[in-house]
């Protein structure tokens, strides 16, 4: 890995923070066995992962369907982090992984289409603002010195998983290669239950009606925080100093965010990802 600053390193033109992963670990992904029942969380940071996964793990593990773990963040872990990391090929499944990975960094087994990939993205100015107030509380991440210098490093792609608009772009580009749904962070906040009910559609789960509605309240922002499974504050405060569970709102941008700022991620929109007809939802 090269290492770019202090908390940055780079590998395979896609950027890491420091310490969570090793080149080699990267490399193996190349050899990891896919199994047809994985099913696979893929966001850029800050897009709504630790929802989805309360979302996923909710809905799989209704009836018994789980070997049970002691927290969400071990129930599906992260693919690509070290960090904790057990053999994965003694897993029970089904398996539950989430990733920031770009595609090419990914196990090519998935592109034989039968494991499943929920991909959540987020409109950028919310995922910039919910990026940078998490820098600041993560000790992995380096502290902005400024919300219009962590602006300037965000737009360079010079943060963990690197570019947003590009992995937007190559997700979207190569969904046809993959068993893929799409959704939004703002379609799951306007419409949870909807979320709910196209993502166990995707999974071929046929929940009741009260199975659905106990998935929702399960996870709705005032829930989750409460869910010491779910809320992320089992991670040691040295790591974490403040809340995963933040605000949960759209258009928080909108608080922090100059015009200027905001013409320019606009601008940059339409420059990068305007001709994807892709439809976020700002405030
Ligand atoms: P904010 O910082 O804007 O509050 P990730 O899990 O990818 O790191 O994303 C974290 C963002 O998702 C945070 O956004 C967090 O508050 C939000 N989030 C987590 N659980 C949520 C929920 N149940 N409802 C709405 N937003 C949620």
């Amino acid at each position: 890995m090269e290492q770019i600053t202090d908390h940055l390193c780079r590998y395979k033109n896609y950027t890491f923070a420091s310490g969570l992963t090793t080149a080699e670990h990267i490399d193996s992904l190349q050899n990891f066995e896919i199994r047809d029942s994985d099913i696979f969380l893929v966001t850029y940071p800050k897009s709504g992962t630790i929802w989805t996964q309360q979302i996923v793990i909710s809905i799989c593990g209704l009836g018994g369907g789980l070997n049970e773990y002691p927290n969400n963040l071990e129930q599906m872990p992260w693919l690509e982090y070290t960090e904790g990391r057990e053999d994965y090929a003694l897993r029970p499944s089904p398996r539950l992984f989430a990733s920031h990975l770009t595609p090419a960094l990914m196990p090519p087994g998935l592109k034989d289409k039968k494991a499943k990939i929920i991909y959540v993205m987020r409109n950028p100015k919310d995922n910039i603002v919910s990026y940078f107030h998490f820098s600041s509380v993560c000790a992995d991440l380096e502290t902005p010195k400024s919300f219009e210098l962590f602006l300037e490093e965000y737009l360079k792609g010079d943060v963990g998983a690197s570019s947003w608009f590009d992995h937007i772009r190559v997700w979207h580009s190569k969904r046809d290669q993959y068993n893929i749904l799409f959704l939004t962070y703002e379609d799951m906040i306007l419409d949870l239950r909807g979320a709910v009910v196209k993502i166990c559609s995707f999974l071929g789960k046929n929940l009741s009606d009260a199975a659905i509605d106990q998935v929702v309240e399960k996870s709705t922002f005032k829930t989750m925080k409460k869910d010491s499974k779910a809320n992320y504050e089992f991670v040691p405060k040295d790591k974490i100093s403040g809340n995963f569970m933040r605000k949960g709102q759209i258009g928080d941008w909108k608080n922090i965010f100059t015009a200027e700022q905001s013409q320019r991620v606009d601008q940059l929109f339409e420059e990068k990802l305007g001709d994807l007809s892709l439809k976020f939802i700002w405030e």
